[in-house]
């Protein structure tokens, strides 16, 4: 498509290359939001280690293998999906475009891959949910102190049209970030980041005087009930108990914690390190895959996130033995620079070029890549 469109003298607004979507981004839309999305734990190093361990492992190209059909679909937490991606959850999406969390998950209605909904959402979920149509959504939930306002977020969640709920068990407090420490986490503190919070009828029962009237404890009472550093894995019975669809955990990393999901009753895990924005100086999350993948893989279904740019990340991916992958921080800068079709430019470049690196490397099934695929 984009070559045709090129004899008519039209080349595409963003680049292809996602090292030069980030660079624009950081160009064009200033330190502040690029900074929010850049920026990790500490000095760096996991997000690092993210790249290093995806490079480490390298596809082997198989030849004379009729490629001509291909087949990108793959069966997930009971639905069929038509390509193994879904949009990672990203809180306070308002800090890069004002459509905000609405603009990306039409675009993934519109490329037909799910979109994950942060708890810590600039849009309420109804307005989102609304926005989908029938979209594949589901509902990430940052686990905090108050168990009326999960409940809360779990029934809205649900009949808001979220099918799964992803749990993310990596953020009981939020990590020694230097970027974010240097801008005093200010779009969060103004209140931006929290309309699923304010908007919710449990967490007003909370305060003493409506959220208007006094933001300043409105956004005390926020950050006091965001996250339990307390919670242990009997805990989870709680979410088993409030949600009947599909519970995945994020942030997992141990194959004991795998196992640990498993018999605690839960659906699937993603394998991952937030983007190496919590524990600095921690494991690459693809080092962390193939172990995950051998303790649960056949029965859970194992999603992978941290690190994924291109497509043949995510063919190494699914080659470990994830089920899927979760696109973060480049769908966030092509927001950022062309709104809903800035994020339809992302997801399309990524499938397309992880359907040429099944092709040309003699692959057809999605489903089915292996380990023997790499190296
Ligand atoms: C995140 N991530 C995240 N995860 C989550 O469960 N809830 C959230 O609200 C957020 N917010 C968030 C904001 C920003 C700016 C980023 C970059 C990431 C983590 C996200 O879901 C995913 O795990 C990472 O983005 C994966 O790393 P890469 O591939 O983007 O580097």
């Amino acid at each position: 498509e984009i070559y045709l469109k090129g004899m008519t003298g039209a080349v595409p607004r963003l680049p292809a290359d996602p090292s030069r979507l980030a660079e624009m981004a950081a160009a064009r839309l200033g330190p502040g939001p690029v900074g929010y999305v850049a920026g990790s734990a500490g000095s760096g190093s996991t997000e690092r280690a993210n790249r290093a361990a995806l490079d480490r492992y390298r596809i082997v190209p198989r030849m004379l293998r009729d490629t001509s059909r291909r087949d990108l679909s793959v069966e997930l937490l009971g639905t069929r999906l038509a390509a193994p991606l879904a949009l990672a959850p990203i809180g306070v999406l308002s800090i890069m475009h004002p459509d905000a969390e609405a603009a990306a998950a039409r675009a993934a209605a519109a490329q037909g891959v799910p979109f994950v909904l942060s708890s810590a959402s600039s849009t309420p979920m109804e307005q989102v949910a609304e926005a989908m149509g029938d979209g594949e959504r589901w509902f990430q939930l940052y686990w905090g102190k108050d168990r009326e306002v999960t409940k809360s977020f779990l029934d809205r969640a649900r009949s808001s049209g979220f099918t799964a709920l992803l749990v993310t068990l990596d953020t009981p407090l939020l990590a020694w970030r230097p970027r974010d420490l240097d801008q005093a986490y200010l779009p969060f503190l103004r209140g931006v980041g929290t309309a699923n919070y304010f908007t919710d009828p449990a967490f007003q029962a909370g305060l003493a005087k409506p959220v208007h009237e006094d933001l300043d404890a409105a956004v005390l009472h926020f950050v006091r009930m965001f996250g339990d550093p307390g919670k242990t894995w009997e805990d989870l019975a709680f979410l088993r108990e409030h949600w009947d669809g599909p519970i995945v955990l994020k942030g997992i990393l141990h194959p004991d914690d795998a196992r640990r999901a498993e018999a605690a009753g839960m659906d699937g895990v993603v394998v991952s390190n937030h983007g190496g924005r919590q524990v600095a100086g921690s494991i690459g999350a693809a080092e962390a895959l193939p172990g995950v993948v051998d303790a649960v893989g056949d029965r859970l279904a194992v999603l992978f996130d941290s690190g994924i740019r291109t497509g043949d990340d995510v063919f190494k991916a699914l080659a470990l033995g994830a089920r899927a992958v979760l696109l973060g921080r480049p769908y966030a800068y092509g927001l950022g620079l062309d709104g809903q079709a800035g994020v339809e430019h992302v997801i399309r470049c990524v499938l397309g070029e992880f359907e040429l690196t099944m092709a040309l490397s003699g692959h057809t099934d999605a489903a089915r890549l292996t380990r023997d695929a790499l190296a």
